[in-house]
């Protein structure tokens, strides 16, 4: 009996130290910043890579004096400082002990257990579809939701709609977001987005008057949930799928079927930032996307895709940087006008340029989006600068009405460019031909 318990207590001990040494991982990794001076330095610096994979790109360089982020094990801190010297690029140490950031900025508050769901906060995914079905039934002239299918693991997965006249043909703007687990302030900008559209009444006149949204709020929702889990999954990428062999998970901005993986993607289902998966949309989640396009391709003006950190508004081309589609011009000045409008607001400016430029990625959604549906502004948003991924909560309250300036120059974008000119009698004899 003594001997038995010996050997539980044993166990149990061994299993909190394997436990809490693997939470506990990124406590002693630095955030380098590495960056490069000239355009042939952003290639190079775009080129990096760990054999020992015991280095993590956080975000790669977009141009001169924008930095390579990476998230290094203290013993690979010298591999990452000889290649900036070698490359004669600036190397930055940001911060040690980063990993202990996660605790002070995001320690999950007890609090949150007794409170309810808040706008301003980093909500679960159950908080997040009680809050959708709240505001369809308190808005039902407004909203309806769709349920798109379930995600790998089987979590429900539903579209909003918000439409003042869902009958008279309206163009659509389409906004996804959280399709990188960690990229929290995604999700809270898109249920942002969602309750100004329903209960700001200036929206009533304006944003919804001619012009209908569609917002998919967390577009990888086990991922999201992986993130929330633990310190240890913090910065969780993919989807949870589960590949051949013992790796989890698809980047799904590389995973959708247009050019796919022709450029800037990983093959190895084991690679944590950018493995493209086993075909064109493998993914649950990203098909969901692409069934919203297809199934709304003639009426889809706008696809915004919402990322972070950055912070950028990027268009198409992702895949190559050696040319960019002759609709450019457009796509550019609309995103600089809504870049304007956010720092009217008091919000810092995007930086606005064609996605593969620098940073040539194939297989996202907003090159699917623009080359395989056509729909003619598409963009991948890159919110927040200067928190990485860990955009503090007590921040939301500043910036996502600060975004939202954004967004309402987009939509007054396309109402002017696409507001329907067909009489809703039209429409209703074109309905009724479909039925
Ligand atoms: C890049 O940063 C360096 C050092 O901060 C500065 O001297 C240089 O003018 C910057 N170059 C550009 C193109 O912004
Ligand atoms: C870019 O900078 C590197 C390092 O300072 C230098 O060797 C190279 O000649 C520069 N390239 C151009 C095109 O200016
Ligand atoms: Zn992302």
């Amino acid at each position: 009996m003594a001997r038995l318990s010996v050997l539980v207590f044993g166990i149990v001990g061994l299993w909190t130290q394997v436990c809490c040494l693997e939470n506990d991982k990124y406590d002693e990794y630095s955030l380098i910043r590495i960056y490069p001076t000239n355009g042939t330095q952003v290639e190079t610096t775009n080129r990096f890579q760990d054999p020992e994979h015991l280095i993590e790109v956080l975000k790669g360089s977009r141009g001169i004096n924008d930095s390579l982020d990476l998230l290094v094990a203290p013993h690979r801190i010298n591999y990452a400082r000889q290649f900036a010297l070698n490359n004669d690029l600036r190397f930055e140490l940001k911060q040690k002990e980063y990993g202990r950031a996660f605790e002070t900025v995001e320690r999950v508050p007890r609090r949150r257990v007794l409170r309810s769901f808040s706008i301003y906060d980093y909500n679960s995914y159950t908080a997040i579809q009680d809050y959708l079905e709240t505001v369809a039934r308190r808005h039902p002239e407004l909203v309806t939701l769709q349920l798109l299918g379930n995600s790998y693991q089987g979590r429900r997965v539903k579209l909003v709609k918000i439409s003042a006249n869902p009958n008279t043909g309206n163009p659509i703007v389409f906004i996804d977001a959280g399709i990188h687990a960690r990229e929290w302030v995604a999700p809270a900008m898109a249920l942002y987005l969602i309750y100004r559209l329903t209960n700001d009444p200036e929206a009533k006149q304006n944003e919804l008057n001619g012009v209908d949204w569609y917002i998919l709020p967390v577009v990888n929702p086990d991922g999201y949930e992986f993130t929330r889990s633990s310190k240890a999954n913090r910065l969780w990428r993919k989807t949870r799928s589960k590949s051949n062999g013992n790796c989890f998970g698809v980047d799904g901005n590389r995973n959708y079927g247009f050019k796919w993986a022709v450029s800037g993607v990983s093959n190895n289902p084991c690679d944590r930032e950018t493995y493209a998966g086993p075909k064109p949309f493998s993914e649950p989640e990203t098909q969901m996307v692409r069934n919203v396009m297809l199934e709304n391709a003639k009426r889809l003006k706008l696809y915004i895709s919402v990322h972070s950190y950055g912070q950028y508004l990027v268009y198409p081309w992702g895949y190559t940087g050696d040319f960019v589609p002759k609709e450019w011009k457009k796509m550019d000045s609309l995103a600089r006008s809504v870049s304007d409008a956010v720092q009217r607001a008091g919000g810092k400016p995007f930086r606005v340029m064609s996605a593969g430029k620098w940073y040539p990625a194939a297989g996202g959604s907003d090159d699917f989006a623009f080359g395989a549906v056509g729909v003619p502004y598409s963009y991948t948003m890159e919110l927040t600068e200067g928190y990485e991924f860990l955009f503090p909560e007590r921040l939301l309250k500043t910036v996502l009405p600060q975004f939202y300036e954004g967004f309402r120059v987009f939509g007054a974008q396309i109402k002017k460019e696409f507001k329907n000119s067909r009489s809703p009698r039209d429409s209703e004899s074109v309905s009724s031909i479909e039925d």
